[in-house]
C-alpha cells in the first residue's frame, strides 16, 4: 500500500539529541504509558536517530502484523536481539524463516503438546517438593529463581531430551541479564567498548559454550534421536539447515522459551498473592477437581477458572511487552504517515489496557475470558502470544506447563508476598518482576 498521508502523529518534544532514549533505557514501561497518556491512541517518540511509532489500537495491531505485514522486517531492534541469540527463529526473516518455521513448529503443534504432560507435572511435583522444605522451615525465598530453575529443567527434558539442571546456575543469570540489557543497551553499537558491551558479550560466550556442548551431545548420540535437537540435526545431515543454524535455533528456543514462561509464572505468582478472593476461587476449583490428586493433562479441562486466571496475568504482565517491526516503504495507520525505515513498536502491555476493548482495564478479573465474552472481543486486543504469522511456537506448551505448575502450587500452599518483598516490573526485551518474587508458604492442610 503506498501512503498518502503526511499527517505526523502527536508526541513529545524531543529536545535531546538522544530523544527519548535515555528515559526509555531507564525505565521504558512507564515511559511508554505516561506518552500514550500524554499523547494518546497512536504517538511518536525518538530513541536515539531513529523514530519510533507506538500504535494502541487491535486495528493498528490487525494492520501490522497481519494486513501489511508484508511491508514489515523485523527491524533494527530484532538486530540487538540477534547480538544475543544468534540468528534463530526470531531473529529471522523470509524464505529462511518460513524454512526453520516448517522444521521446528511440529515438536510444538496441539497435538503433540498433551505427550508433554508428564514431564511438566514431574517438574512441578520436583517443585512443590523442595518448596516444603521452605514451607517447614518457615523462610522466605525468590520463587522466581526457582520457577526459572524448573522451567529450565522441564525444558530440558521435554524438548532436548536431557537435563539442563546443571547448567542451571551459569544459565539464569546470565540470561536473565542478558534480556535486560537488550533495553538497556539498545542502539549502542556492537563495537563500542562500554563495561554493558563486554558484559553482553561475555554472556553470550557462557550461553554459547551451553549450546555447543547440547548440541555436541547429541552429536554423539547421547540423547537419542527424538528430540528437537535431534530434528535439526536431521535437517543438517539433509542439507536443509547448518551446523550454526541449528547451534542458533538450540540457543534462541532455549533463551526465549525459559525466559518468558519463568516471567508468566513468576505474575502469576505475584497475583495470587495479591488478589484474595481470586485465589479462594482458585483452591476451591483444585480441590473440588483434583481432590488431592497429582494433576493430569486430562483435568485441565475442569480446571477453567486457573486457566482464565492465568489469562488475565498475560493481560496485565505479558511477559513479550513490546514487539517491533520496521516498515519497508511508507504506511499510513489511523490517517498517520509512518514512513519507511522507522519502527513500529506495538506494545501488548498498552493495548491490553485499552479501555476501548478492557473495563476498568487496571482491575483483576479472570472472568474477562469468560468463553462468551472472549468470544466477543476485537481478535486482536488480547496478543500475549504476538498475532500472525510469527505468532508463538511455544504457546500451548507453556500455558499447559503453567496450568498444571499453578494447580499444584496451589494445591499446596499459601502464598504470602515476603513484608519486603514488593514487586515492580522491569521491563527488559521481556518484562520480569524487578527483583524476582520474595514469598513465604504455608502449606494448605494447616490454613483451613
Ligand atoms: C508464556 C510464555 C511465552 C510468551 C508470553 C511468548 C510470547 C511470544 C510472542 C509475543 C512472540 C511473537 C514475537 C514477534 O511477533 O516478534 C513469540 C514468538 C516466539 N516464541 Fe514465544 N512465548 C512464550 C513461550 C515460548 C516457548 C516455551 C517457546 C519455545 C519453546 C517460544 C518460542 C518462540 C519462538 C521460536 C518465537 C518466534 C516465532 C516466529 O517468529 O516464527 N515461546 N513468543
Amino acid at each position: 500500500m503506498t501512503a498518502n498521508t503526511k499527517l505526523v502523529p502527536p508526541g513529545p518534544v524531543e529536545r535531546s539529541v538522544l530523544g527519548s532514549l535515555t528515559k526509555f533505557r531507564r525505565n521504558p514501561s512507564h515511559l511508554m504509558v505516561q506518552y500514550w497518556q500524554e499523547h494518546g491512541e497512536l504517538y511518536r517518540m525518538r530513541l536515539g536517530p531513529y523514530w519510533v511509532y507506538v500504535p494502541t489500537h487491535p486495528d493498528h495491531v490487525k494492520h501490522v502484523m497481519v494486513d501489511n505485514l508484508r511491508n514489515y522486517s523485523r527491524g533494527k531492534f530484532f538486530k540487538n536481539f540477534e547480538r544475543f541469540i544468534g540468528k534463530g527463529l526470531v531473529a529471522i526473516e523470509g524464505d529462511e524463516w518460513a524454512k526453520h518455521r516448517r522444521i521446528i513448529q511440529p515438536t510444538f503443534h496441539r497435538g503433540s503438546v498433551g505427550n508433554f504432560g508428564e514431564i511438566h507435572t514431574a517438574g512441578a511435583t520436583e517443585l512443590v517438593q523442595r518448596w516444603d522444605e521452605h514451607a517447614a522451615a518457615g523462610e522466605t525465598f525468590d520463587a522466581a529463581y526457582e520457577l526459572f530453575a524448573m522451567v529450565l529443567s522441564t525444558f530440558g527434558r521435554t524438548f532436548y531430551n536431557m537435563d539442563l539442571s546443571v547448567y542451571a546456575e551459569q544459565f539464569i543469570p546470565g540470561s536473565h541479564e542478558g534480556m535486560l540489557q537488550l533495553i538497556q543497551n539498545v542502539l549502542i553499537p556492537e563495537w563500542v567498548p562500554t563495561a554493558k558491551n563486554r558484559e553482553f558479550k561475555s554472556i553470550r560466550n557462557l550461553l554459547d559454550d551451553i549450546v555447543a556442548r547440547i548440541v555436541d551431545d547429541h552429536r554423539q548420540g547421547l540423547c537419542g534421536d527424538h528430540d528437537l535437537v535431534s530434528t535439526m540435526l536431521k535437517s543438517y545431515d539433509e542439507g536443509q539447515m547448518t551446523l550454526d543454524q541449528v547451534h542458533d535455533e538450540v540457543l534462541t528456543l532455549l533463551v526465549v522459551g525459559t525466559d518468558t514462561t519463568t516471567a508468566a509464572l513468576s505474575w502469576a505468582l505475584y497475583c495470587l498473592t495479591m488478589y484474595g478472593e481470586e485465589r479462594k476461587r482458585l483452591e476451591e476449583e483444585v480441590d473440588r477437581v483434583l481432590n488431592g490428586r497429582v494433576p493430569t493433562v486430562a483435568d485441565l479441562a475442569s480446571l477453567p477458572y486457573t486457566m482464565m486466571f492465568l489469562k488475565e496475568v498475560l493481560r496485565l504482565y505479558p511477559p513479550v511487552w513490546i514487539l517491533t517491526r520496521d516498515p519497508i516503504s511508507d504506511d499510513e495507520i489511523a490517517g498517520y504517515h509512518i514512513p519507511a525505515g522507522s519502527t513500529v513498536m506495538t506494545c501488548p502491555y498498552l493495548v491490553h489496557r485499552n479501555p476501548e476493548f478492557w473495563e476498568n482495564p487496571e482491575a483483576f478479573v479472570p472472568e474477562r475470558f469468560l468463553p462468551e465474552l472472549e468470544e466477543k472481543r476485537h481478535r486482536y486486543a488480547y496478543i500475549p502470544f504476538g498475532a500472525g504469522q510469527h505468532q508463538c511456537v511455544g504457546m500451548h506448551s507453556s500455558l499447559q506447563q503453567m496450568h498444571i505448575t499453578m494447580a499444584m502450587i496451589i494445591q499446596k500452599f499459601k502464598v504470602e508476598l515476603a513484608p519486603s518483598g514488593s514487586v515492580i516490573p522491569s521491563a527488559g526485551l521481556t518484562m520480569h518482576p524487578a527483583d524476582g518474587v520474595r514469598v513465604k508458604l504455608t502449606p494448605r492442610g494447616t490454613t483451613h
